[in-house]
């Protein structure tokens, strides 16, 4: 099996790149980016050591992915993954790189008789009818309240029955675009894909920052003493998200690569879900508690553009579908990303820190 793995270099490129090539040590794995992304270099020397082949280049360029060899697998990890990305400038490079890039990826499927395994996001889903779900506030989180107007959410999350009327932002409409494309793709070309609408993932070695990567900013900010700011919403921190550990998503990437038939045609939501979400200040608490640190937390009241109350995956359809579920707390991905931060201080310092 030979897997060619774009965005390679980033958090779930390397983190599929390393567990896979350890898991099936005869596949032949290739990882491919552009390392636009800061950290992402740090990935090269762990390739070298563990047998991964690496290709510079960028998926805008279809010259660079036509020089790659043959493949048999291709999972299109590569992104600009911020949801601010093109809010506040012009959204030409996120459109270029999600989309326009995306498709010289199916493209060069197409030309290898490759399956696409394809990771979309929950941020397709429109901003304004999840803001608009009726809420109840707890003393640390908001929540989903059990009676719901809109299909498709429930105390549960969201699932993907949500209509995806309405905007979403630059980053979540490439992800649509793209899984449009897929269906064209497979229906026309009869490209087999897997597509996933995965929630926050998060795990050790994501170059978290303000604007992408919440579980190690936290972490890393604790880590060094330093300060933080809850954003919108009042300022209490009270805003939810799932956490999906990546472990658990290189386990539903193994299945997809093994059992593509049975995720072809369909379109999964896949996060941490009830069991694996947490608010702000929960996620304070919980690295307060690993590090011993206490920091100081800022508020902001006014909400950022594109921000949610409370994003969590309704995971039913893929666990009943597939069988996959996630199995890793939220207090084991924080651990996790502390041990990852601690074994590797000196070379995150200049990163994260
Ligand atoms: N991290 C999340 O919470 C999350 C959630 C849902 C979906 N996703 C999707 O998962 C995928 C992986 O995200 P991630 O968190 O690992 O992001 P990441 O930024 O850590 O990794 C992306 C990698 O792609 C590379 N890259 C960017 N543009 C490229 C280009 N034009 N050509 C080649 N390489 C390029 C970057 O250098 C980086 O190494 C993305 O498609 C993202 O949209 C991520």
């Amino acid at each position: 099996m030979k897997i060619l793995i774009t965005g390679g270099a980033g958090f779930v490129g390397s983190s599929l790149s390393l567990i896979l090539k350890e898991k099936y040590p005869a596949y032949k794995i290739t990882a491919f980016d552009n390392l636009k992304r800061r950290g992402s270099e740090l990935s090269l020397a762990d390739f070298k050591a563990h047998g991964i082949d690496f290709i510079h280049g960028d998926i805008r360029n279809a010259e660079d992915l036509a020089s790659t060899g043959d493949f048999d697998v291709l999972i299109e990890a590569s992104a600009e993954p911020s949801v601010m990305a093109g809010l506040n400038s012009d959204p030409t490079y996120v459109i270029n790189n999600n989309l326009y890039g995306s498709i010289n990826c199916f493209n060069a499927c197409l030309k290898k008789k490759a399956k696409l395994i394809f990771l979309s996001t929950s941020r397709v889903y429109p901003i304004d009818r999840i803001e608009q779900a009726n809420f109840v506030e707890e003393a640390t989180r908001f929540c989903f309240s059990p009676e719901q107007s809109e299909k498709g959410i429930s105390a549960k999350g969201i699932s993907e029955e949500l209509s995806i009327d309405g905007a979403r932002s630059f980053y979540g409409t490439t992800k649509l675009s793209s899984e449009l494309f897929i269906q064209e793709y497979a229906t026309f070309y009869g490209l087999q894909a897997a597509v996933t609408r995965f929630g926050v993932i998060a795990g050790p070695r994501q170059m978290g920052k303000t604007d992408q990567g919440i579980a190690t900013l936290w972490m890393a900010k604790h880590f060094w003493n330093q300060s933080l700011k809850y954003i919108g919403y009042g300022g209490t921190g009270k805003q939810v998200r799932d956490l999906l550990h990546v472990y658990d998503l290189v386990e539903l990437i193994d299945m997809q690569i093994h059992h593509i038939e049975k995720f072809a045609g369909r379109v999964f939501n896949a996060g941490g879900g009830v069991k694996g979400s947490a608010s702000l200040q929960e996620m304070s608490a919980i690295c307060s508690n690993i590090t011993g640190n206490k920091i100081r937390i800022d508020a902001e009241k006014e909400n950022r553009p594109a921000d949610l109350k409370i994003y969590i995956t309704d995971n039913s359809l893929i666990e009943r579908e597939t069988g996959w579920k996630p199995t890793r707390s939220v207090e084991i991905i924080f651990s996790d990303i502390y041990k990852w931060i601690k074994d590797n201080e000196l070379k995150l310092k200049p990163i994260l820190g």
